[in-house]
Formats: structure tokens, sequence, C-alpha cells
């Protein structure tokens, strides 16, 4: 992959403000060639973490290997933590060098928080690769790994020295994956970033990029207003530890993260409908956007709906009876202590494909 940023539009700076730990989001096409301007002066050397399918290449402009680590969400887990730091050693990274993570959310998910706990926090530069990751994962400084009860139920908060979103390495993202990071955006189109539709993919990242910028330095370990990001997830990360998706032998019903966010962002907007939080339009509204990205629209066939209300209980946000993120006359909201009935009703309507 090569770039000829003279004919490129400008990168696009936003800023995460967090005090001493602040940081830029860089966007645009080759943001990756700014990865040796992020370098802390102490590094001497740079570990590089991505995987074999990704191929980005970047030049820290110091000594540097590359770690590979497997693809796919079971690689986001303990023994990936394991493995990366003790290469981590072998390769003699102090805690004055630096981790760069090149990838999707699964990557920098992972090699973020191996970067938080190996000597007790290294530095991080994400270069993410992916759209989901660009207009996300990568952002935000939340890092985890999945165990067998659940996604992310192992993490730190670490934040990046910079998160470079370079557009031009999407040229490489497989359609399926591209269009899953649209469920993420889509989640966007409903907590305020307008008319995503009318902009360029850069303009479309940096709108999305903008707004997270903003709830992670007004609300860094999500005691409230970050939560409104999960706008979608709740359901998205039962179906998730369900195994609906990425597990083995479940083909045609793997879903992909923002594939489970979209069904999400529908089951959301019944649920909101049915508590008379919001009217027939808006959850036609809700329809129209995941169509727009090709999107699924109902729940996978074969889907336990108690076992989703049951998981839905146990996801991490969810300390005071069932809560969720739903629309309302003054935007998204969290609401607290949702009745199962409810929950079933909105679970039945998300069910029937081409509502
Ligand atoms: N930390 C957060 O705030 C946060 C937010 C949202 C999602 N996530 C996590 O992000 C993960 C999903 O991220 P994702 O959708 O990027 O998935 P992913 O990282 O698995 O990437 C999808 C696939 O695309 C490949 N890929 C990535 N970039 C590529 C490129 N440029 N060219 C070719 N192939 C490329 C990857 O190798 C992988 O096979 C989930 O684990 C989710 O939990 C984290």
């Amino acid at each position: 992959m090569t770039s000829d940023l003279s004919s490129a539009p400008p990168l696009t700076r936003v800023p995460v403000d967090l005090g001493d730990r602040s940081y830029e989001i860089v966007i645009g096409h080759g943001a990756r060639h700014l990865v040796s301007e992020f370098i802390p002066a102490s590094a001497r050397r740079a570990a590089i973490v991505t995987q074999r399918n990704i191929g980005v290449v970047v030049d820290p402009g110091i000594p540097s290997q590359i770690f590979y680590m497997e693809d796919g969400e079971e690689a986001k887990s303990l023994a990936t933590i394991a493995e990366l730091s003790r290469a981590f050693v072998s390769f003699g990274l102090t805690r004055a060098d630096v981790v760069i993570a090149v990838g999707g959310g699964v990557v920098t998910d992972a090699a973020g928080f191996a970067a938080a706990c190996y000597h007790r926090g290294v530095g991080l530069i994400n270069v993410s690769t992916s759209m989901l990751g660009q207009v996300d994962a990568a952002i935000g400084g939340k890092t985890a790994v999945n165990l067998p009860e659940g996604k992310n139920l192992v993490g730190a908060f670490w934040q990046p020295i910079a998160v470079l979103c370079d557009t031009e390495t999407l040229v490489t993202l497989p359609e399926r994956e591209r269009r899953s990071g649209c469920g993420e955006m889509a989640k966007y189109a409903f907590l305020g970033v307008e008319n995503l539709d009318q902009l360029s993919i850069e303009e479309q990242i940096a709108a999305c990029a903008r707004l997270k910028a903003e709830v992670v330095s007004e609300d860094e370990r999500e005691g409230n207003r970050r939560m409104l990001l999960n706008y979608g997830h709740t359901l998205a990360h039962a179906l998730e530890a369900a195994g609906f998706a990425d597990g083995p032998g479940r083909e045609g019903i793997d879903l992909r993260h923002g594939e489970a966010v979209a069904i999400g962002l529908l089951f959301a907007a019944h649920l909101a409908r049915l508590l008379g939080r919001i009217d027939d339009a808006r959850v036609a509204r809700h329809y129209e956007v995941v169509r727009s990205y090709g999107l699924p629209t109902a729940l996978p066939v074969g889907v336990n709906h108690g076992e989703l209300l049951r998981l839905m209980g146990h996801d991490k946000k969810a300390t005071d009876g069932l809560l969720f993120i739903l629309d309302g006359p003054r935007g998204a909201e969290i609401v607290r202590g949702v009745p199962d009935e409810a929950v079933l009703a909105a679970l039945a309507l998300v069910s029937v494909a081409g509502h």
C-alpha cells in the first residue's frame, strides 16, 4: 500500500481533552505515516502488534519488531496477553518504550490491554485499520479481553498517546467488516451526529470521532454520559455472549459486532416505543438508517429470548435491574428498571424480518 499524500485531502485532527493525558485522533488518507511524530522521546524500541492478514506497514523511526496475534474474538483473550507480554520481555521492551497497535478493534483492545498491564503501563499508539475501529474502538482508552463467560470482562482504561485513523487502509478491509463498522456509525446517527449520509467517508469518521472524543473528555470512566455510547449494545453483548457472534460452528449466524449492534438499535427502538418514549415514525427512522448500511434487521433464527433476557441482566453496565439506553423526547437516555415483559415484547418485534 503506497500513499500519494500530495493529492489527498488534509488530515483532520480531533482533540481528546483529558488534562495531562490529552491526545489527538488524526483522520485521513495516509495518517499512519505520522506515527513517528508521536513516539515518546524516552522510547528506544517499538513493539508493533498486528494480525497477519492486515498488511499495514508503519515506520516508527526507532528499532521495532512486529508481534502477530491471531484473528477473531477468540484471540481477545488472557492467553494472548500472556503471549504478547512474554514476547515483549524477549524483545527487551521497557516501560519507557512504546506499543503500536495496528489493526481493528480486536487488535487495539488486546494490544491496548497488554500495554496497560506490561510493566504496569507502557505507552500505546493506535493505528486503526477498520471502519469500526476508526469510528469507535480505537478511541477513548477502553481496552479489554474476553472470558468464556462474556465479552470484555477483563480490561483497563488506558489512554493512547495518539490514534491514527488511516482511511487509506480501509481499501483492503473486507466488505462485511466495513458494513459492520457502519453498525457503530448508525449508533452515532441517533446520538446527535447529523446528516452522516451527506458526508465523505473521512468526514463521517471525523464526525463520529468528534462526538466520541467529546463524550470521553467529559466522562472518561463511564460514570454517566459515556454510557450513552452503548446505545444498541445491551442486546448486542447478550447476542455475543449467547454465542451468536464469531462462534466456531456458527456459520451463517456469526454476527459481526456492528451487525449485532444494528439489531440492538432496532430492539432498543421497539423497546422505547413500547414504553411510550418515541413514536412509530422514529422506529421507522431506525430501520431506515440500519437498512441504508445494508445491516441485518432481525434477530438470528433460533435465538432463545429468555436466554437473551438473562444475559442482558449480566451486562456489566446493569448494576440496578435491567438498564437500557433508550431514545426519547430528549434524545438517548439511561433508563433503569425496565420490566422483563417489555423486553420480551421488544425481542418478539425484532424477530420479525422486514418489519
Ligand atoms: N474499546 C472500545 O471502546 C470498543 C468499542 C467498540 C468495539 N470494540 C471491540 O472491537 C472489536 C471489533 O472490531 P473490528 O470490527 O475492527 O473487528 P476486527 O478487529 O476483528 O477486524 C475485522 C477483520 O478485519 C481485518 N482487518 C482489519 N483491518 C484490516 C485492513 N485494513 N485490511 C484487511 N483486513 C483488515 C481483521 O484482521 C479482522 O479479520 C470487538 O472485539 C469489540 O468488542 C471496542
